[in-house]
């Protein structure tokens, strides 16, 4: 999805907006550009493709102390230079860069064409300058203007506006995420933390409807009544060179070995094993758990499947109902939702649209809401009664995986917290022993992933490859199939294994890849006897399992033996690494898979 960057200070801009845009080049974009202010003129650089090709233009380095950038990911016409950002107004005056999606565009272009603008793009974006031109006619003041025109706006934007009349940049935003990062006589504004995390640790965060000008040694802050306000800072402990590659190949590769980190992390002064689990922000009592009788766990992709596996552990240790709805449904579907329901909501980067849109749904029918994400002051822990930060670190290739484990853990922990609170003592020892254990689980199998390698070189050329399981190991199926398909562009299904039969078993002919999954041994026998089927079929079958097996018609990978609850943390990373190197013998972009989007901002 579109990414933005914007700088005011006493370096030379236009370095500090290319190297933001490339620091966001994971988030997937079409086109590309820049405007800066050069003696009292905006000047625009953009291109259709990548950063590089701004990069590249000579003419772009010049002294320029302001300057905003965009990378873009077409909603609104194709992509091309004309529809790439930054949009002018018809009088070279207002320049803007614009993520979001305004929806009464055609409205408001109408009516600016009717007082005599003319557009040059497709774009929804290229009526926000000129509206703002329109209201600066009338006011002779930018920051009226500006707020008038973005508080006619529908829909969702994060805009950064340059011009010439002033000494900053104005920055709204609503339903779209914007941070501000604070530095020394200079300021920063992105779209996303990693993209300006190199300059500062301090970051502003803006409300919906607010706005600000960022000048070079000021930053105000107002309500969209234009008063003045006040905001605090957040210190973001993400360390820089966490948003590098450092040495690997790819950012996913890294991510991959960053999750026994990850887990450890997230655990962190929440799990010790003599002592109750402890989530210092949440206040949840005894008596409220009581009276909550459903848990709605609402989530996109990854997410989602972390959530599945969430279920599994509150279920079984809460005895609380608890449904899993993907976030694009939950908020078009009718739910019983009142304050003696839960609702969850995971969210990696806590901007998804349809993850927030679900969330203040719920919230607005009066159910407790608690967000469970990775980025520390995104919109859905403004959202939320609750949040609990996963401490994954920064996530940038676009398949999830370090979020993943650490989500799972976060949503298991959470459930040995609410038992706890229930049945009012300290328990399961051997399982918060066992959580504890699993980074020096994960560093185990990421010690040697020569198999993992071997199986991709062995199956990368397959059309179709099917992933079963029951139970969590149905859960861990829908994941590792979810990864394949995501960066090696292989039709891939998962299925609970006993579904098979009735359907999915006829595509299986000779030569068909099918991973089994099999964690938990009461169940064991009957996912074995669901392979048997494949093979008789012709199927080649690779299982992942904790159990001993000796099968000579099965290629066996093995993972260590954890609890049931915990197997999806540990049976998820050859599966990882086998889709991970199966996109590298294609010869695929892993970070930057075609058509996808790190974080989906818009419904
Ligand atoms: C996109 C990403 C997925 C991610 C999903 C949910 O589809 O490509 O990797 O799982 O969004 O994102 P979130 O940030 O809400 O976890």
């Amino acid at each position: 999805m579109c990414g933005i960057v914007g700088y005011i200070g006493n370096k030379n801009s236009s370095s500090i907006l290319i190297k933001g845009l490339e620091a966001l080049e994971y988030r997937g974009y079409d086109s590309a550009g820049i405007a800066l202010i050069d003696n009292d003129k905006i000047k625009v650089y953009k291109e259709k493709g990548r950063v590089k090709e701004i990069r590249n233009n000579n003419d772009i380095d010049i002294d320029s102390h302001i300057g905003i950038a965009h990378t873009r990911w077409a909603t609104h016409g194709m992509p091309s230079k004309e529809n790439a950002h930054p949009h002018l107004d018809n009088s070279g005056l207002f320049g803007v860069v614009h993520n979001g999606i305004i929806e009464n565009y055609g409205e408001l272009k109408e009516f600016l064409q009717n007082k005599g603008y003319e557009f040059k793009s497709e774009t929804d974006t290229e009526v926000i300058p000129n509206l703002i031109h329109y209201y600066y006619n009338i006011k002779k003041d930018v920051k009226e203007a500006f707020n008038m025109a973005v508080s006619e706006l529908k829909g969702s934007y994060a805009i950064l506006l340059i011009s010439p009349l002033i000494k900053g940049i104005y920055v709204a935003k609503l339903s779209s995420p914007l941070v501000i990062g604070k530095g020394c006589k200079e300021n920063f504004i992105a779209s996303d933390i990693p993209a300006i995390l190199e300059y500062t640790k301090e970051f502003y965060f803006l409300e919906d409807r607010e706005i600000a000008l960022v000048g070079d040694d000021k930053i105000t802050f107002y309500n969209s009544k234009l008063e003045e306000i006040n905001k605090d800072i957040k210190v973001i402990e993400w360390d820089k060179t966490a948003a590098d590659k450092n040495g690997y190949d790819d950012y996913m590769l890294k991510e991959i070995y960053d999750e026994p980190r990850a887990v450890k992390e997230t655990l962190a002064g929440r799990i010790r094993k003599d002592e109750k689990i402890n989530f210092p922000n949440l206040n949840i009592t005894k008596e409220q758990l009581n009276t909550i009788n459903k848990i709605y766990i609402v989530a996109c992709g990854t997410a989602m499947h972390a959530g599945l596996v969430g279920k599994k552990a509150l279920e079984e240790l809460t005895n609380i109902l608890t449904i899993v709805e993907v976030a694009s449904e939950f908020r078009y579907n009718k739910h019983i939702i009142d304050h003696n329901t839960l609702c969850i909501f995971v969210s990696q980067s806590g901007e998804t649209a349809d993850t927030i849109a679900a969330l203040k749904l719920a919230r607005d029918k009066g159910a407790i809401t608690i967000a469970i994400t990775n980025v520390i002051g995104s919109s859905i822990t403004r959202e939320a009664l609750y949040t609990i930060l996963t401490h994954a670190g920064p996530e940038i290739a676009v398949a999830s995986t370090k979020a993943y484990v650490s989500q799972v853990v976060a949503l298991i922990s959470l459930a040995i917290y609410f038992k706890e609170i229930i049945d009012d003592k300290k328990e399961l020892d051997n399982l918060k022993e066992q959580l504890l254990e699993l980074p020096n689980l994960i560093d185990k199998l990421l010690d040697d992933t020569t198999k993992y390698q071997q199986i991709a070189k062995e199956i990368y050329q397959e059309k179709d490859i099917f992933y079963i399981g029951r139970g969590n190991d149905y859960n861990i199926a829908l994941e590792g199939s979810l990864k394949l398909k995501e960066i090696s562009y292989i039709h891939s299904e998962a299925y609970p294994a006993g579904e098979l039969k009735h359907g999915p078993i006829a595509l299986i002919e000779e030569n068909t890849t099918v991973f089994g999954i099999i964690t938990n041994e009461d169940i064991a026998e009957k996912t074995f006897s669901n392979l048997q089927e494949v093979i008789s079929r012709g199927a080649k079958v690779i299982l992942v399992s904790n159990l001993e097996v000796t099968n000579k018609k099965m290629n066996i990978i093995n993972i260590p033996q954890v609890d049931n609850l915990l197997a999806p943390v540990v049976a998820i990373i050859p599966l990882q690494i086998i889709a991970y190197y199966i996109a590298k013998e294609k010869g695929i972009d892993v970070d930057k898979p075609r058509n996808l989007a790190k974080s989906v901002t818009v419904e």
